[in-house]
């Protein structure tokens, strides 16, 4: 199987090109190599590779820059994954995307189901909407996985955020009225890898819209506080408390809903299986 993926050196990308590996031929590139924004550039480029399986780990995933740069967010999470879906439906290929929790407003007050009716309350999360629609519009054998609260130690993520926070204040005040599904790159990397192993014939069966992310939910509070808690390195942390606050405490150019928890049912049903519980996943990220 040869699979191009792109978007090798983001959050998830990283840990699939590791993950991918024993399932044939891993073409990974990113930017600038590779450019979602850049239409012609990018036919080019998947014409040139011919894969069996696209997966795309590319985004545009600054959610308050985004307010200020519609255009682009919407060539990298809208335009570029509707060509994806083009070029692989030419070639016959698979094409595996990830959407966002930010697609809904996050008012329906549980969790969400692949039938809830999006709406997306920034620019980010409307950008990915018009990606998934972009990429239904072509009908061909793709697979896009909604997800939520992506971390790793590669990046700036709330993980290595809060853990250097911890290190430099005494006092954290954490919002905690932000609930979503922590979800550990690598282990939504392996899934990813088990699916892509099941073959061709069983992915174009499968082909759809599903949400995968850790199981449960939290707040960011109560995240921040089993990230504190679960630190190796416990005795490098000054913070002596840990504070709740609300959204609207720090104001941010993008606004962000309060309740996009995913519900992972129809995913677990379709496919035998669900991401740990978030704890779980946090507690491996982090004493590895
Ligand atoms: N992070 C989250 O909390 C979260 C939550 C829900 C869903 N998701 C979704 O999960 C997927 C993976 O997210 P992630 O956290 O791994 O993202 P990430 O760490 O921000 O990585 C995104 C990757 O896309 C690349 N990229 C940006 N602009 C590009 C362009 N014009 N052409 C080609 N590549 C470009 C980035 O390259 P550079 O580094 O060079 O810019 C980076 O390698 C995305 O679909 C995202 O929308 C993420």
């Amino acid at each position: 199987m040869k699979i191009l993926l792109l978007g090798n050196t983001g959050q998830l990308g990283w840990e699939l090109n590791r993950t991918l590996l024993p399932l044939g031929e891993v073409q990974a590139v990113d930017y600038p190599e590779v450019n979602l924004a850049e239409a012609d550039g990018l036919r080019a480029f998947v014409r040139a590779c011919a894969p069996h399986v696209i997966v795309n780990a590319t985004a545009y995933t600054a959610v308050d820059k985004a307010e200020s740069e519609r255009d682009l967010a919407f060539a990298i999470n809208a335009t570029g994954p509707g060509i994806l879906a083009e070029e692989a439906k030419r070639l016959g290929a698979a094409l595996l995307h990830y959407s966002t929790d930010y697609v809904f407003d996050g008012t329906k007050g549980a969790p969400y189901v692949e039938t809830d009716l999006p709406h997306p309350l920034n620019v980010y999360g409307e950008s990915k909407l018009a990606g998934e629609g972009a990429i239904q519009a072509v009908d061909g054998k793709t697979l896009i996985f909604r997800t939520a609260w992506v971390y790793s130690d590669r990046r700036d993520s709330f993980v290595t955020k809060v853990l250097g926070w911890a290190r430099q204040n005494e006092t954290l005040r954490i919002v905690d009225d932000q609930i979503s599904n922590p979800t550990w790159a690598r282990m939504l990397a392996e899934v990813t890898c088990q699916i892509l192993a099941r073959g061709s014939d069983y992915l174009s069966e499968h082909r759809g819209l599903y949400h995968l992310a850790g199981s449960g939910y939290a707040s960011r509070l109560k995240w921040a506080r089993k990230i504190l808690e679960l630190d190796p390195q416990r005795e490098e942390q000054v913070c002596q408390e840990i504070l709740p606050a609300l959204t609207s405490d720090f104001p941010t150019a993008a606004r962000r809903p309060l309740f996009s928890a995913l519900n992972c049912d129809h995913f677990a049903a379709t496919f035998g299986l669900r991401l740990p519980a978030w704890e779980a996943g946090l507690r491996m990220a982090i004493e590895r």
